[in-house]
């Protein structure tokens, strides 16, 4: 029997896309709400690729956020380095010694949403990693191969094996995580690897497979990056959440698209989970008669591995059915209309954010 609430220490959202402009006025309230600080992606048009850009972006952030409620701290966002082939390591050690970068993102060229700026070979930029494994500064990856001759639903097992394991091995002292992870070959590798190793994982690769992307006709808001597997994976990623083993923490990966982006003949991948993700996230430990594990993936093990403090401060989640609207609709300052498609529209999730 699940209790009639569930009392949390304040959790932290390590994977998330806070995007810019009208979308970040309309998203960014939702995240805060939840959490005390999210690593906030710095995938924008153009990234973000150095520490003035970066503390700009905090500020545009913090400016879309109405006042905590009274007795909450303030959210913090994390900010993040977008790996370039050309970027400068002593940028990336500045921002971050100053304080405005917390980690550095590494998208291989051309495998996600605004990725095209991203690395198109990640030995030419051993001096960057080697700055990074020196000052102690977090790589985040997306670890996927972008190879078109690869199966799509192989391109994360494979960049494992190509990438992930030679970087692990010329940098045994390189802080990684392995981001939104998506297949049992992932957890495996990241539950043997090293205590430097890490993965983030998500709620919609804990709730749904691939069949998800087909039921009754394609479904574009299943539709993100790394696509979602199969069955075999989703419960291996259900296991390792749920395991109480601190190499598996959460991010959420929320993406948000506009709804016409998402229902085209070309539809962006990403999934827009932050409105309800901790009453997601939930669901799934409970069904998995986990609940005792949830505050420690949520509140506990990102922090240790990014070696910041836990969050002070605490939110309740009450087990009541909640209906998840088909549709959100906001209006940023100047009246501009974002329409977006939240993961779990029309269906009934048992817990309510207090
Ligand atoms: C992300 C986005 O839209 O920025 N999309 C996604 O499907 N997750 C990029 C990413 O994290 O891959
Ligand atoms: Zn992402």
């Amino acid at each position: 029997m699940a209790p009639a609430q569930l009392t949390l220490r304040r959790p932290d959202d390590w994977h998330v896309h806070l995007r810019d402009g009208a979308m970040l006025q309309a998203v960014a309230p939702a995240t805060a709400r939840q959490f005390g600080r999210a690593i906030v992606m710095p995938n924008l048009s153009p990234p973000i690729t150095t520490a003035a850009e970066g503390a700009a972006y905090r500020q545009r952030i913090l400016a879309a956020l109405p006042d905590p409620p009274a007795g909450m701290a303030p959210f913090t966002p994390l900010i993040t380095a977008y790996l370039t082939d050309t970027i400068d390591p002593a940028e990336l050690a500045r921002g971050f010694a100053e304080g405005v970068f917390t980690a550095c993102k590494l998208y291989p060229a051309h495998a996600t949403t605004n990725s095209a700026a991203g690395v198109s070979n990640i030995a030419a930029i051993t001096p960057v990693l080697e700055t990074l494994e020196r000052i102690g500064m977090p790589l985040l990856i997306h670890g996927e191969v972008t190879d078109a001759s690869v199966d799509i639903f192989d391109r994360e097992a494979v960049f494992i094996e190509q990438h992930l394991l030679p970087l692990l091995q010329r940098h045994p002292g390189l802080k990684v995580v392995l981001e939104h992870i998506t297949t049992a070959d992932a957890v495996d590798v990241v539950r043997s690897g090293p205590a430097n190793l890490a993965a983030t994982i998500t709620p919609h690769h804990l709730h749904i497979n691939r069949n998800a992307l087909f039921q009754g006709g394609l479904r574009p808001d299943f539709y993100c990056l790394p696509v979602a597997k199969r069955e075999l994976h989703r419960l291996a990623l259900c296991a390792a959440a749920t395991s109480g083993n601190p190499k598996f923490f959460l991010g959420t990966d929320s993406a948000p698209h506009a709804r016409s982006a998402k229902e085209s003949a070309c539809g962006c991948a990403g999934i827009y989970n932050a409105p309800h993700a901790m009453e997601s996230y939930a669901t799934v430990f409970e069904r998995h008669g986990a609940l005792d594990k949830l505050e420690a993936f949520a509140s506990e093990f990102g922090p240790r591995f990014y070696g910041l403090p836990l969050n002070d401060g605490q939110i309740t989640l009450v087990h009541e059915p909640q209906l998840i609207p088909m549709r959100l609709h906001a209006n940023d300052a100047a009246g501009q209309g974002v329409n977006l498609v939240p993961f779990h529209a029309g269906e009934t999730l048992p817990w309510r954010l207090a």
